[in-house]
């Protein structure tokens, strides 16, 4: 097998087989989970010292209630350590450079940095000042690869292969590193990506990054086999480039009729946290064709293969 690396900054430098090995891991992973709730508790007691005697340390400067409560979960599932900090609480409040907590947290023991930062490109600095794994929680507006790399195991576990299949991306692609991790992702296995939204929240060469950009939402979605809903950023996108979030969920809004103009196996995929009744209705994000919470699940499972890959404990029961 290839190996993996040991940091996990984004999705554009992993090669293909890298993602199938870390997808086939965390699916086996979810299965685990899935047959430990419904009373096999002994599924995932093999998996708890994968990480026993490591610590793994999450450093999140800005809001998080998926990644975060998922990257803690997946560590104490594999029987590691968690120590999470946040910026407030830091000494980072007190001045400290984002080097010097890494490089504190490490001499502390830290095993691996779970870390999201609203800077591109913090996690990559990091990695080159400490020995320890660092994984990619969200930098900015650039990637957030186990986002994209859980939705594709929802998206496999829904659709199969994804070679040839038709994703449509609607809204803020200009600040979301869900979307840019996910064209990385889904273009490596293989489908095709159409993107739209407002032209203020499309930027200019995103078709480089290899999807089609549509003007309407009718348009966008025509032939997908899931659309992926994402969310208005309102506090990095400002009230110049998107005057009206009611302007918005009217021309971008995803409703019941947009889902039932789709085939009848189309799903539709949001990365939370949703705005709801702008970017979708309540009435299709709670529906059968959600996947939602699915997406939930399986970013557990993700972080935990992120987690015993990057620490080279993959493979490892006991
Ligand atoms: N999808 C996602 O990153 O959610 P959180 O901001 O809650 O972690």
């Amino acid at each position: 097998m290839e190996p993996f690396p040991q940091h996990l900054l984004g999705i554009e430098t992993l090669t293909r087989a890298q993602i199938d090995a870390l997808l086939l891991l965390a699916a086996g992973y979810k299965r685990e989970r899935r047959e430990a709730r419904e009373g096999n508790r002994d599924a995932l007691d093999a998996h708890r010292r994968v990480l026993a005697g490591r610590t793994v340390v999450t450093l999140f400067f800005e809001a998080s209630t998926r990644t975060r409560s998922s990257f803690e979960v997946a560590a104490r599932s594999l029987g590691a350590d968690v120590i999470a900090l946040q910026k407030e609480g830091s000494s980072v409040s007190k001045g400290e450079t984002l080097a010097d907590t890494a490089k504190n947290l490490e001499a502390a023991s830290a095993d691996a940095l779970v870390m999201r930062h609203p800077f591109s490109g913090a996690p990559h600095l990091v990695a080159r000042e400490v020995r320890c794994p660092v994984i990619n929680a969200g930098d900015g507006a650039h990637e957030h690869p186990t986002q994209a790399l859980l939705d594709a195991l929802s998206l496999r576990e829904h659709l199969g292969d994804l070679t040839g299949k038709t994703i449509a991306i609607i809204g803020d692609l200009a600040h979301s590193r869900v979307a840019r991790s996910n064209l990385h992702c889904l273009n490596k296995l293989g489908a095709r990506v159409r993107v739209g939204g407002p032209a203020t929240l499309i930027p200019m060469g995103i078709e480089k990054l290899g999807c089609t950009v549509h003007h309407t939402l009718a348009e966008t979605i025509a032939g997908a086999d899931a659309v992926m809903c994402l969310r208005i950023q309102q506090e990095r996108i400002g009230d110049a480039r998107l005057p009206s979030t009611r302007d918005y969920a009217r021309r971008w809004g995803f409703t019941q009729a947009h889902l039932d103009s789709l085939a009848k196996h189309a799903v539709v995929m949001h990365p939370g946290p949703v705005n709801r009744g702008v970017e979708i209705v309540s009435e299709v994000l709670d529906g059968p064709r959600s996947l939602v919470m699915d997406q939930v699940d399986s970013g557990v499972a993700v972080r935990m293969a992120a987690l015993a890959l990057c620490l080279g404990r993959a493979g490892a029961k006991r």
